[in-house]
């Protein structure tokens, strides 16, 4: 009974369109509520499977060196693993010591597992321990907006998650959609019509680049 519903709490997977769940955590920059935490800003809560080891120490250090990208697209940045306030403080000094990079963001210290879990971080198959490489997009609603899951073996590329990131905003922004390997300065998608007479209108509109009515392009005019 016990282990049915411990499996349970593992498969609880938060979705697109969710409320980011609210939890309360011991950080290494104290302790952090979600719902009070980067009012008005994007937020990327991201998780990696252990402190000291390699390819974690890469991708935090990514994080780390492109955290002026985020600040400039209004996003904060939280890590957690299942380690100790201690062991993160201790690897977050070694690897300045030994790279000169400072992971200056809060990153959970998931001890207990409940943010893991609550994530759908912990992914049994994977480990039974150790999170998933994870990273949930939360807009400034608290509004999970896109979630990526990588595995233990494989580090993420830090291009995709600020050209995610970069796709989201400006297609909220411009109610408009990204297509195939959007990055900004491209063309985006006119969201398409959705009755007949729009569907007339724009088959005569010449103000976008029109394969056909439902797949049209046009450049942004940005402020
Ligand atoms: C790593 O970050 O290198 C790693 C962590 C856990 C399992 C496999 C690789």
């Amino acid at each position: 009974m016990e282990t049915q519903e411990t499996t349970q709490e593992i498969n609880i997977m938060p979705r697109i369109g969710d409320q980011a769940p609210n939890f309360v955590a011991k950080t290494t920059k104290g302790t952090i509520e979600l719902n009070d935490y980067a009012k008005d800003k994007w937020l990327l809560l991201f998780s990696h499977p252990a402190d000291f080891t390699p390819v974690c120490t890469t991708e935090m250090s990514g994080f780390a060196l492109r955290k002026d990208e985020f600040t400039a697209l209004n996003t904060e940045l939280m890590g957690l693993s299942i380690d100790s306030v201690h062991s993160h403080l201790a690897w977050v000094n070694n690897v300045k010591e030994k790279t000169g990079v400072y992971l200056d963001f809060p990153i959970i210290a998931d001890i207990d597992m409940k943010v893991s879990k609550l994530y759908g971080m912990l992914q049994p198959n994977e480990s039974e321990t150790a999170a998933v490489r994870a990273v949930f997009f939360i807009d400034p609603n608290k509004k999970i907006r896109l979630i990526m899951y990588y595995p233990l073996n494989v580090g993420r590329n830090m291009d995709e998650i600020l050209r995610a990131l970069q796709a989201l905003q400006v297609t909220d922004k411009y109610k408009v959609a990204a297509p195939l390997d959007w990055k900004p300065g491209d063309k985006v998608i006119v969201p398409p019509p959705t009755n007949l007479e729009e569907m007339n209108e724009r088959l005569n509109d010449d103000s976008c680049e029109r394969i056909d009515f439902y797949l049209c392009k046009k450049d942004l005019k940005l402020d």
